[in-house]
C-alpha cells in the first residue's frame, strides 16, 4: 500500500488514526505462517530457570561493572575520564540491556512464574523511566498494529529521517529528554492525549500513580547528589539510561526501520537479523523479530528454534549486524529525500494458516441420541492441544488439558477479537490457563476468570462429556 502523503502524522489522535482505521488497518487479521501444532506447543513452553540463570547474570554483571566505575572513581592518580570505560560499560547493561528485560518480562514469557516476570518489569520501568501501565499498553498497541502510522506510539523512526538524525539518536539525549517530561507531565498535570488514547479508563489513575512514584523516586536521587554535593549518585541511578542509552538504540533500530509502513504482515516491516551470542543474551533473542512478531507466546530462549521451524516462510534474515546497518543507512539515506520509498522485502508466497478448525454448524452437527454434539475423538487431540470449535456465529475453543480432562470455554480474547485457538495451554501447580497469542493476556480454562491484562472480562465455560472414547457438548454454560 503507497502512501498518499510523504510527511504522516505519527500522533495516536490525528488524521492518521481515522484514515488507519478507514483503510482496515486497526485491529486487523495478520498473516500468521503455518507451523505444526506439537512443534509450536513445544516452543510455547515456559520455565523459570533459564530466566532466572540469565537475569542473575545480568545482575552480577552490572555490580561488578559498578564496583568497577566505583573504585576507578576512588583511585589516587586517576583523572575522573579514566573512569568512563567502566561507567560505559554499566550504563549499557542499566540503559540498554533493561530494555530486553523489561520487553520480554512485559509479555510475560520470560518466566514462568508471574511474579518473577513482574519484578523484573517493574525494576527495569524504573531504571528506563517508563510508567509501568503506559508502556504495557503502548506494546500491546504496537503487536496489535505494528508500524501502522496513527495507531503506533512505538515507531522509532518516522519519515523523513536523515542519517545524521539517527546518529544523533544514538546520544539518546533527546529521547530521554521526552521520556523524564512525560513523566512529569503525567505525575502533575496528568496524561497526555496518546497516554489516554492508549490506556483504558480503569487502568488510568494507576498510570498516574507510577508516574508521580517513579518521579518521586528521581527526586529522592537528585537530593541525594545535592546533598553530597556530587554527581556521583546520578551516574549511579538514573542518568545511565541516559548515557547508556545507546545500545538499546543500536539494538531498536535494526527491528523495523526503513521497512514498509502499513501492512499487515510482519515479514514486510519487521527484521530478524543474525547476532553473535554476546549481542544475543544483552538483547534476548530479539534480534529474531519477526519469529517474535507471529508468536510472541514463545519465550526469548526459544526463538531461534522457532527461527529453524518456520524460516522457509519469511524473508531471509539479515546475515549480520553490520549488514542490517549497511541496508538501514542506505533506506534512512533514500527516505530523507523521499519517504514514500520503502525497502522491499521478497517474502515466500505461502499462504498464512490458522489454528486447527472443527465446524460444527447446523449443517455438520454429528448428534448422539440426547442431542449432544460429538467434538472430537478422545484419541484425536493430544494434552496441550487447543482446538477452534466453530458453531453458527459463535466461536469457542476445545482444550486437552490431561488425558481425561477437557475443557470448553469462549473462543475470542476478551481483549480484542482474536481467536484464542492459536495461543498457548499453560499448566502450572492446580492452576491451567490459556493464553492469547497477541497480547498475552491469560484465562483459567476451569473457571474462565481473566488472569492476565489485558484480558479483562471472563470467558464463559461450557460442560463437556466424556464417553465411549468421545467427546461431547450441548454447550451449556458453567459459568457466565
Ligand atoms: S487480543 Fe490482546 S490479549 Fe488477546
Amino acid at each position: 500500500m503507497a502512501t498518499t502523503t510523504s510527511v504522516r502524522d505519527h500522533s495516536l489522535t490525528g488524521p492518521e488514526s481515522t484514515r488507519a482505521v478507514e483503510r482496515g488497518l486497526v485491529d486487523a487479521e495478520w498473516f500468521r505462517p503455518g507451523i505444526d501444532p506439537v512443534a509450536l506447543r513445544s516452543l510455547q513452553q515456559r520455565g523459570d530457570r533459564r530466566a532466572a540463570s540469565d537475569t542473575v547474570l545480568w545482575i552480577l554483571l552490572l555490580i561488578v561493572a559498578a564496583w568497577v566505575a566505583w573504585w576507578s572513581l576512588g583511585v589516587d592518580g586517576i583523572i575522573w575520564w579514566q573512569a568512563i570505560p567502566a561507567f560505559a560499560v554499566y550504563g549499557a547493561l542499566y540503559g540498554g540491556a533493561a530494555d530486553a528485560r523489561w520487553h520480554e518480562c512485559g509479555h510475560g514469557t520470560a518466566f514462568q512464574s508471574r511474579w518473577a516476570n513482574d519484578v523484573v518489569y517493574y525494576l527495569a520501568c524504573v531504571m528506563l523511566w517508563r510508567g509501568p501501565t503506559l508502556w504495557r499498553w503502548s506494546h500491546h498497541r504496537h503487536h496489535t498494529d505494528t508500524i501502522i502510522v496513527g495507531r503506533d506510539a512505538e515507531i522509532a523512526y518516522p519519515r523523513p529521517t536523515s542519517v545524521w538524525r539517527a546518529a544523533w539518536m544514538f546520544t539518546h539525549i533527546e529521547g530521554s529528554v521526552r521520556l523524564i517530561t512525560r513523566l512529569v507531565r503525567h505525575a502533575t498535570i496528568g496524561l497526555d492525549a496518546d497516554a489516554r488514547d492508549l490506556i483504558p479508563e480503569h487502568d488510568r489513575r494507576r498510570a498516574v500513580w507510577e508516574a508521580r512514584a517513579i518521579v518521586a523516586a528521581m527526586l529522592v536521587v537528585v537530593g541525594w547528589s545535592l546533598s553530597v554535593t556530587s554527581i556521583v549518585p546520578l551516574l549511579f541511578i538514573g542518568l545511565p539510561t541516559v548515557y547508556g542509552g545507546w545500545l538499546m538504540v543500536f539494538f531498536g533500530i535494526t527491528q523495523h526501520a526503513g521497512l514498509r509502513h502499513d501492512v499487515l504482515d510482519h515479514r514486510e516491516n519487521t527484521r530478524t537479523v543474525l547476532m553473535n551470542p554476546v549481542l544475543r543474551f544483552l538483547y534476548l533473542n530479539m534480534n529474531f523479530h519477526v519469529e517474535h512478531h507471529l508468536f510472541p507466546s514463545v519465550p526469548y530462549h526459544a526463538l531461534p528454534q522457532l527461527h529453524e521451524t518456520i524460516g522457509s516462510q519469511l524473508a531471509p534474515p539479515l546475515r549480520s549486524t553490520w549488514a542490517a546497518y549497511r541496508e538501514i543507512g542506505r533506506a534512512l539515506r533514500r527516505q530523507s529525500s523521499d519517504p514514500t520509498w520503502e525497502i522491499p522485502v521478497a517474502v515466500p508466497d505461502v499462504v498464512g494458516a490458522m489454528p486447527a478448525r472443527i465446524d460444527v454448524g447446523e449443517r455438520n452437527w454429528v448428534r448422539s441420541s440426547d442431542a449432544a454434539v460429538t467434538l472430537t475423538m478422545v484419541d484425536d487431540m493430544s494434552v496441550g492441544e487447543l482446538r477452534r470449535v466453530d458453531r453458527d456465529d459463535s466461536t469457542y475453543v476445545l482444550c486437552r488439558v490431561t488425558d481425561d480432562e477437557f475443557r470448553l470455554v469462549d473462543g475470542m480474547c476478551t481483549h480484542a477479537r482474536v481467536h484464542l485457538a492459536g495461543g498457548a495451554l499453560l499448566a502450572s501447580g492446580d492452576r491451567c490457563e490459556i493464553e492469547c497469542p497477541k497480547h498475552n493476556a491469560r484465562f483459567d480454562v476451569r473457571t474462565g476468570e481473566a488472569t492476565r491484562a489485558p484480558g479483562r472480562h471472563s470467558l464463559t465455560t461450557y460442560r463437556v462429556e466424556i464417553a465411549k472414547g468421545r467427546v461431547t457438548t450441548r454447550f451449556d454454560a458453567l459459568s457466565e
